[in-house]
């Protein structure tokens, strides 16, 4: 059969718009993990991090280009020489590399963000293009609030980034301002007055203050843009961006409209990497979400059940099953041998050194004696280990709290540093804040915690509960989580791991540089 569908590239930027979100940081393990998985998700383009950022995101960008093969390895950078090198450092590792050059068009950035005129925004434009050529072939240029450009010069710095080489070039809506028939338009508008536009992919990037991120992708899509920005879950700056397993699943099950496009992605993958995603931001997806929230594929009402049970077309446009929702995951236990475990491990991806699966072999033993059932996220978080492990100042050694009706909660916390063991006790508003208060006794500084948040990462009784905490240190943040079957004892790691990275980075520069 002849195949003539268009491909439509799927970029994801989870790892850098996403990362953005407030509160969503990922650590450079925890990066890696999510890269391997859009990786097998069949991506195109994974947009890794903003490499001049901070050290950390440098690392993780330069870390993934090394090692996660099969979608183009992308970087993000300012329109300025530094911001290039520093890019070309971290991607050129990849197999396939590219740097993604941004700068802002509209009237607004101009004036009040750049203080620049029209010609000096072209110029700077065309030389960050020319000068990331140097390094790679693949060049994306974003013209930031391009939606609220005037659409001449818009037109106008295509053409030029185009003719400049630039291999993409990415209209984004960068204010989540527009709404579909008019970021349509402008798409449209684009193909009908930028001479060289075929020269060049056509991105769009849509964020969602309005709720119009998905639906105004796919309008762009219905008037010729060929790649899509987005992100698992929505993550992003402010209200997030366009959803990519709404955009990919709408694009599938509505081919009957898309009749000419389709994307390489793997769907039966989504839902595993959007459980990932949000246990490793601690940003939980919302019971009704579309696609991949815990309600989606549920049917409450009766005549809706009955209307299923007759024919599950009357009221399911997707199957469960499409998305990788399909409850049938293997179950472990504690006889369940290295072999069972790694063979499961290697079914969600997770492909560990000799090394890395000897401790998280330990890990789930020990967590097999506590748990009678042990599910796939419980493995993820396994073999992910325990934040609260890595580089620790102090470990938690020994924690007992006392709690009930009319008592005063106390905390008695034993951490070792070292050979050293040190001990105290604190009575507090509840268990976790005792347990909190004696930590801070034990190690001499005293986080304000900010944000706090305990869910249940897995299914049952004796389900993990995950603590995510975000502790201020003066006005250095961090953020932190970790997860036990004792949601005293997650959230204590939690914060003790704060308190680590605290001591032992406080003296690391490295603040990122926020950006849309
Ligand atoms: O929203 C935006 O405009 C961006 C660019 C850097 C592409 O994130
Ligand atoms: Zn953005």
């Amino acid at each position: 059969m002849k195949h003539d569908k268009e491909k439509i590239y799927i970029f994801d930027t989870t790892l850098r718009d996403g990362e953005q979100s407030p509160g969503a940081s990922m650590n450079h393990r925890e990066k890696l993990e999510l890269a391997h998985q859009l990786a097998l998700l069949n991506v195109d383009i994974i947009e890794a991090g903003f490499p001049i950022a901070s050290p950390g995101d440098f690392r993780a960008v330069k870390a993934i280009a090394e090692s996660v093969k099969g979608p183009v390895i992308a970087g993000l950078a300012r329109c300025i020489a530094k911001d290039i090198e520093r890019c070309a450092e971290a991607v050129v590792p990849a197999r396939k590399s590219r740097i993604h050059v941004f700068l802002a068009t509209s009237e607004i950035h101009r004036k009040f963000k750049l203080n620049k005129a029209r010609h000096e925004i072209l110029k700077q434009a065309v030389t960050g293009v020319k000068y990331a050529k140097k390094f790679t072939r693949d060049v994306e240029f974003s013209p930031e609030d391009a939606s609220r450009t005037e659409r001449d010069f818009l037109a106008q710095v295509v053409k030029a980034v185009i003719d400049a080489g630039a291999t993409t070039v990415n209209i984004p809506d960068t204010v989540g301002y527009s709404i579909p028939t008019e970021f349509g338009d402008l798409i449209a508008y684009l193909f009908d007055n930028v001479p060289n536009i075929n020269k060049a992919i056509i991105n769009v990037h849509c964020h969602n203050d309005l709720g119009l991120a998905v639906a105004n992708s796919l309008a762009a899509i219905q008037n010729g843009a060929r790649g899509v920005e987005c992100t698992i879950n929505g993550l992003g700056e402010r209200a997030g961006n366009a959803a990519l397993e709404e955009v990919v699943m709408a694009i599938k099950t509505r081919a009957d409209l898309f009749t000419n496009v389709e994307t390489g992605i793997k769907t039966e993958r989504l839902y595993k990497v959007s459980r990932l995603v949000s246990q490793l931001t601690g940003m939980t997806v919302q019971r009704n979400k579309a696609i991949v929230g815990a309600n989606a594929f549920a049917h409450e009402a009766g005549v809706h059940q009955d209307g299923m049970l007759k024919e599950r077309r009357t009221y399911e446009i997707m199957k469960p099953q499409d998305i990788g929702m399909d409850g049938t995951e293997l179950v472990l236990g504690k006889h369940s041998g290295r072999h069972a475990f790694r063979h499961q491990l290697s079914r969600l991806g997770l492909n560990l050194t000799q090394t890395e699966l000897e401790e998280a072999y330990i890990r789930f033993k020990e967590l097999a004696d506590k748990k009678k059932n042990i599910y796939d996220d419980d493995l993820q978080m396994i073999a992910r280990g325990d934040d609260s492990q890595n580089a620790s100042v102090y470990v938690l050694d020994y924690l007992h709290v006392s709690t009930g009706t009319n008592a005063i909660p106390t905390a008695t916390v034993r951490l070792k540093k070292g050979k050293e063991v040190l001990q105290s006790a604190a009575y507090g508003d509840g268990p976790i804040d005792a347990a909190l208060k004696a930590i801070d006794k034990l190690s001499g500084v005293r986080g304000k915690l900010t944000d706090f948040s305990l869910q249940a990462i897995t299914v049952g009784k004796d389900a993990m509960g995950e603590a995510n905490v975000r502790v201020a240190f003066g006005p250095d943040m961090l953020s932190a989580k970790a997860a036990s079957t004792d949601i005293v004892e997650a959230s204590a790691k939690a914060y003790l791991s704060c308190v680590n990275r605290y001591l032992s980075t406080r003296k690391l520069a490295g603040k990122k540089i926020k950006h849309n």
